[in-house]
């Protein structure tokens, strides 16, 4: 049975025009002026989009003495309801457990899946078993190693570490990715915050300040560099931040940034919020910055100097946020968005004129389709291209509330805000799954998406840095030694 979008108009990164899309075993096979097909979707007065992809979740993931509420059931049933319909999750390692051993883990986590998807492997700590294993996690598709600057004691990885595992990627075609956080000094600031009584989590914020990421960002970009490899860096928050990516993009180095919507749209003042609940469950790292840091990521993603907007799913329930009651420390850092990160950045976005419509698609899809290789499979209305789609409606609207989400936890951050742009239809491969905001979930309809090594990045900045290398110059003769 084919499945016919009509009297739609197709909105991709680089192009807008009327055309119906016709679907055919989970693939678009023709596009063009009055198609017929079986079934009919009707997209009068919709932009027919390549479905959202989040490369940035956490789903059940075992952190901070629990485990992160959405699963890959709940979580990718608030993708697909928001537009979105792969995402990439990381798995995660515990210190000492070996890659293929956490790839396991993530495997059977991800039979549930309603969407497709795919993994980061996380770098969690370092040892030739590690060294080893990672190409074998590339020859399983996994492209994307993740490095964790912050997280002292626990997640965290040193300099020689992350110089060793990015030359290490260098090597395998594959791409690093960092969160960005000088985890020393943060570290010795939450001592400090504790020791002078400041508990509650207003004191998250000021234990992460800018500095913090802009310092480690920089360090992440140079180490990359003096290993040959591209960067990508993981919910890029502030100024500081930004501005290093800027400056090395500038320089020709090959960096990517990748800001949430969360930090987009949701800003400090949340933390001085007198309910101590309302503060905690936003609390998440890097922390909600002011509106300066907000301006300046708005302006990279216009700019391109930033390429990807994410949600950095990681949800927790107010009783696991409340294991920080009296020691924000001890509150789990996550927040949750995959449901509203579309129309977020929809109405906040191109509603404001910050973005044009096909600028949404490069930032939501595109970009890390192209980044991770897997485009146009993903991020393409295009013959051939999965058909991921999204019949988005401009002119529908919604209040977001709990009440009514997909996600498994008891609240929103982004509770009460407006939204006007939603799904009329979401397709994950060819299946309808969201009608008017009625999920149609399918368990297991997810399929991995296994990605090669050594995409066009990789291979144009390892030419170059061959190319550059330091070699000894050749010389005709030598002079004697000594006298
Ligand atoms: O606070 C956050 N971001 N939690 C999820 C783990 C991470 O750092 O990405
Ligand atoms: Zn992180
Ligand atoms: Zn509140
Ligand atoms: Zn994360």
């Amino acid at each position: 049975m084919t499945t016919l979008i009509k009297n739609g108009t197709i909105v991709t990164a680089d192009l807008t025009y009327k055309a119906d899309v016709l679907v055919d075993g989970g693939k678009i096979v023709e596009i063009g002026p009055d198609l017929k097909g079986d079934e009919v979707l009707d997209a009068t007065g919709c932009y027919v989009m390549p479905g959202g992809i989040d490369p940035h979740t956490h789903l059940e993931m075992p952190f901070m003495g629990t485990y992160s509420s959405d699963n890959f059931d709940s979580g990718t049933r608030a993708a697909l309801s928001g537009g979105t319909t792969m995402v990439v999750d990381f798995a995660l390692p515990s210190p000492e457990q070996g890659l293929l051993d956490a790839l396991k883990m993530w495997d059977n986590k991800s039979t549930r899946a309603h969407c497709d998807y795919s993994f980061h492997m996380a770098i969690t700590w370092w040892s030739e078993q590690v060294f080893n294993e990672m190409e074998e996690v590339v020859k399983r598709g996994i492209t994307t190693f993740k490095h964790f600057m912050a997280y002292k004691g626990a997640l965290m990885v040193n300099d020689d570490e992350l110089y060793a595992s990015f030359q290490r990627c260098a090597e395998l075609g594959a791409i690093p990715l960092v969160h960005a956080e000088n985890g020393d000094v943060v570290a010795e600031l939450s001592a400090r915050l504790l020791a002078e009584g400041n508990t509650g989590p207003e004191a998250h914020a000021y234990s992460r300040p800018p500095q913090v990421e802009g310092e480690a960002t920089n360090r992440a970009i140079m180490i990359a560099d003096m290993a040959g490899v591209p960067l990508y860096v993981v919910h890029t928050s502030c100024e500081e931040s930004h501005e290093a990516i800027r400056r090395a993009r500038m320089q020709g180095k090959r960096v990517w940034g990748e800001p949430l919507i969360q930090h987009l749209t949701l800003d400090e003042s949340e933390y001085s919020n007198p309910d101590w609940d309302h503060a905690a469950r936003r609390v998440m790292s890097p922390p909600f910055r002011n509106k300066q840091h907000q301006d300046s990521l708005w302006a990279g993603l216009q700019s391109g100097s930033l390429s990807v907007v994410a949600t950095d799913h990681c949800a927790f329930t107010t009783e696991q946020k409340r294991f920080g009651v009296g020691d924000f420390t001890k509150i789990p850092n996550g927040t949750g968005g995959l449901e509203d990160r579309m129309p977020m950045l929809w109405t906040h976005g191109v509603g404001t004129g910050r973005l044009t419509p096909n600028e949404f698609v490069a930032v939501t899809s595109t970009n890390i389709a192209k980044i991770l290789n897997c485009y146009p499979k993903k991020g393409a209305i295009m013959v051939g291209a999965d058909a991921d789609i999204v019949v988005w409606d401009p002119e529908k609207t919604k209040t977001i509330s709990a009440s009514t989400q997909q996600s498994a936890i008891d609240y929103n951050v982004f509770e009460g805000k407006e939204v006007k742009g939603l799904p009329r239809y979401t397709l994950t491969r060819g299946r309808v799954a969201v009608v008017d905001g009625e999920v149609k979930p399918k368990e297991g309809h997810g399929e991995f998406v296994a990605r090669e090594p050594n995409g066009t990045v990789n291979k144009a900045l390892s030419t170059w840095k061959e190319l550059t290398a330091p070699r000894p110059v050749e010389r005709s003769g030598i002079p004697a030694s000594g006298v």
